[in-house]
């Protein structure tokens, strides 16, 4: 099949805009542009919009009355899931990692507000319990008579990473139409690796000399590079890509998770306040002010040769500036 045929639902508010970044670029010797992808719309915005476009559309086909995800406290997926959710008149089921908060704030705020059914697992026995509790809120739902969906953190399958092979189809309309030749870097935060995965094979398809590169904002078991090789063979799968990749031909730089996945580091909030008074973008302490350090220290270490042509996909998640006021209140 081609991406064409494969269903999709319509829920990003898009095209997004691409627009340049002038400040960052004067000051790094490159070409910085940055594709508004926190303006998806859709639930709050961001990156998994994509993905739900498609995960949905199956989810939908299924006839699913219970929409069951996971991901952590600040989880921009699990937010827009309870809101695809209930956009399709399902009933959302969010496993978070994290003992029960005192305050729901920024995502958390969200997900109640979207009426999620929340549930939360201690972080040291997350690992364990999450596929088992998942499975459990499936089973009670079956039982109930009604269909379940049970979608992997980030929404990160082979299906949902079409979102961003779809957002590479998007962006060489926009560069087509714009005159401009495609850039010569895309860069973007990398958590559960699907839209980098996306990202690989959407180059692919439609920016061939164009190198990708994911900025991890979190640990993983198994190498990113590994992992995002298989998602990108098995995505590339379903639309007929006509390539698979390795782990060789995958680029994630691992140094800017700083503290831990969630925990803010000072590189990543020193980006979100460059960000915000040199360009007016909101980037976000989990995902994008990580995502930036790590574009910005790759620039200046010559990674990335000077005057290159960049593009930096802004993933969202700024309901996560909110709970993390006390580190960024300041001047
Ligand atoms: C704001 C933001 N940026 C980046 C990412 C990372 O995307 P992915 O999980 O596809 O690697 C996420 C997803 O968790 C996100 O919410």
């Amino acid at each position: 099949m081609k991406l064409d045929q494969i269903p999709r639902l319509p829920l990003v508010f898009g095209p997004t805009p691409v627009e340049p970044m002038r400040r960052y670029s004067e000051a790094l010797g490159v070409n910085l542009s940055v594709k508004r992808d926190d303006f998806t719309g859709f639930g709050g915005g961001g990156n998994k919009v994509r993905k739900l476009e498609f995960l949905m559309a199956d989810a939908v086909a299924q006839n699913v009355k219970v929409l069951i995800t996971t991901g952590g406290h600040q989880s921009n997926h699990a937010r827009m899931v309870a809101a695809a959710a209930r956009h399709f008149g399902m009933h959302p089921v969010l496993v978070l990692r994290g003992n029960r908060p005192t305050e729901y704030q920024g995502n958390l705020l969200l997900d109640r507000l979207f009426g999620a059914e929340l549930e939360f697992l201690d972080p040291d026995a997350y690992f364990d319990e999450i596929a088992p509790r998942m499975q459990a809120h499936a089973d009670a739902a079956t039982a109930r008579g009604e269909a379940a969906y049970i979608m992997p953190v980030g929404g990160a399958t082979p299906l949902g990473a079409l979102g961003y092979v779809q957002a590479v189809k998007e962006l060489a309309g926009q560069y087509a139409a714009a005159g401009r030749k495609p850039p010569q870097y895309i860069a973007t935060a990398v958590g559960s690796g699907g839209t980098l995965a996306g990202l690989a094979i959407g180059v692919h398809l439609f920016w061939p000399e164009t190198r990708v590169v994911g900025i991890a904002v979190s640990g993983s078991a198994v190498p990113f590079v590994e992992r995002i090789a298989v998602m990108a063979t098995a995505g590339g799968e379903l639309i007929d890509a006509g390539r698979g990749w390795t782990a060789d031909d995958i680029w994630v730089e691992t140094d800017y998770v700083g503290p831990a996945y969630g925990v803010p580091s000072d590189a990543g909030n020193a980006q979100i306040f460059r960000a915000a008074r040199d360009e007016g973008v909101l980037l976000d302490p989990v995902y994008t002010g990580k995502g930036m350090a790590g574009l910005v220290d790759i620039i200046a270490k010559g990674k990335i040769a000077p005057g290159s042509d960049v593009l930096f996909i802004h993933t969202g998640g700024s309901p996560a500036l909110y709970p993390f006021a006390a580190v960024l209140n300041r001047d």
